[in-house]
């Protein structure tokens, strides 16, 4: 079947508000390691890893042979209203993991529904819907996900069943505190919070969810240590810190396990998805028991953490913790940040280059500005394509390139990857080689 043939049965079938990426759009037919394979025989190294998902890589042996196992066991499906030997083990070392005390694990299906569960959680702990959020955000789809997400872009309804206020994110290029130094901006931050918790709240606020990087958002983070700023003032007030690590967790950003870990502070609940179940559907939240504890009637997911998915989960996570890809992430990720600074990081167009471990972007603008330039951002992507990279792209105004390719990247295939990147950039601005 020619994927053009596909392409027009995908528009004629499937919403419009669900993009595609590229002109063409691709479709993927074959995977192994990093690499993948188009319905056209086109060969590419995936730094995108669908979203930052394919968290191992492709056909991983070990993964493979763990659904295997429990496919042959013909249990697919039991609900959880009976014992799943799998989703016990793997809450008893995702608890172990969290660095939240006497923790509890509850399994969803997506971020989406990590986030549901967590803000449930918090509203019910704290009796209180009053919730703090971060700008350029994205914490999800449903009303509530949505409604703490601080992204026009991807905000589909006004309606909201919390009632939100919003804080500054850690953006450095544009906004109220941007271009100060890190610790004028750690203060500035804090001084915020106490502002919006004085003119904006009742005072009873349930939580402030944050992303230690935003993912949607173009990989902007703040400063390490704002967590733990934020973290006082809201001790003060008994509100709980809900960090989401739906794109950060699992080792990605190299330096720590979870994101949270760059601020020295301890969330109270914590929502994890994407990487952990290495493309088969495995999210959840973890938080405190006394916290997680908080809802007053049943709730369940009839598929939240079945026997297929956590045993994906399982053997991600042992797969992870045995070849310790978080030590790959942070030298392999090393050598793309150091290549992009050095070989990009001083053109006009390139506001930043950011991020952590392997979990990279790039903000293009108008030479010299600090506008945003979302159609050599789309011309930097195509090229990258061309040349034979699935990259990512993202932030508020669509100018931000991202990579978040599987942890397993090898030290060559960074270098391989930062060639076509650098071309890429260089052609599409217009830079000679
Ligand atoms: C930080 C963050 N939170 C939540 C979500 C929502 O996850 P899902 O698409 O699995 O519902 C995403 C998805 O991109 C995300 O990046």
């Amino acid at each position: 079947m020619m994927t053009d043939d596909l392409l027009a049965r995908h528009r004629a079938v499937l919403p419009s508000w669900m993009p595609l990426y590229y002109t063409e759009p691709i479709e993927l037919v074959g995977g192994s390691g990093r690499r993948v394979t188009d319905a056209q025989g086109r060969s590419y190294l995936d730094f995108f890893g669908g979203v930052l998902t394919n968290m191992i890589g492709y056909d991983i042996p070990e993964i493979r042979e763990a659904i295997e196992r429990q496919l042959a066991t013909g249990i697919v499906h039991t609900s959880t209203l009976y014992l799943i030997r799998q989703q016990v083990e793997l809450a008893e070392k995702i608890a172990r993991r969290s660095g939240i005390p006497d923790a509890r694990v509850f399994f969803t299906n997506s971020g989406t529904e990590a986030n549901e569960a967590a803000l449930l959680v918090a509203t019910n702990h704290r009796r209180s819907h009053q919730i703090l959020a971060v700008r350029n955000s994205y914490h999800g789809r449903s009303y509530a996900a949505m409604g703490v997400t601080g992204n026009r872009n991807w905000s589909a309804s006004g309606l909201n069943p919390l009632q939100v206020a919003w804080l500054h994110s850690g953006d450095r290029v544009r906004g109220l505190l941007a271009r100060l130094s890190d610790e004028e901006q750690v203060d500035a931050a804090v001084e915020d919070l106490r502002e919006v918790l004085a003119t904006q709240t009742a005072g009873d606020v349930a939580a402030l969810i944050a992303e230690p990087i935003q993912g949607v958002g173009g990989f902007v983070h703040p400063p390490d240590g704002l967590f733990a700023g934020w973290k006082k003032v809201l001790d003060e007030h008994g509100i709980l810190f809900i960090a989401d690590e739906v794109q950060t967790g699992w080792g990605r950003t190299g330096e720590h396990f979870w994101g949270y870990q760059a601020h020295g502070v301890t969330p109270d609940l914590l929502t994890f998805a994407k990487g952990i179940g290495n493309g088969f559907a495995l999210a959840g939240v973890v938080g405190r028991a006394e916290v997680l504890e908080s809802v007053p009637a049943i709730s369940f997911s009839t598929f939240g953490g079945n026997p297929i998915s956590t045993a994906a989960g399982n053997a991600v996570l042992d797969y992870l913790v045995e070849h310790d890809l978080q030590a790959n992430a942070a030298r392999v990720g090393a050598i793309l940040a150091d290549g992009l600074r050095s070989a990009v990081g001083g053109l006009d167009c390139v506001a930043e280059v950011r991020g952590k471990g392997l979990m990279l972007g790039v903000e293009f603008v108008q030479p010299g500005t600090t506008e945003p330039d979302p159609a050599l951002t789309n011309r930097v992507f195509e090229a990258c394509r061309e040349g034979g990279l699935l990259a990512g792209k993202g932030g508020l105004y669509g100018n931000v390139l991202r990579m978040g390719p599987p942890l397993t990247l090898t030290e060559d295939e960074a270098r391989e990857g930062l060639a076509i990147l650098v071309d890429a950039i260089r052609s599409a601005a217009g830079v000679a080689a």
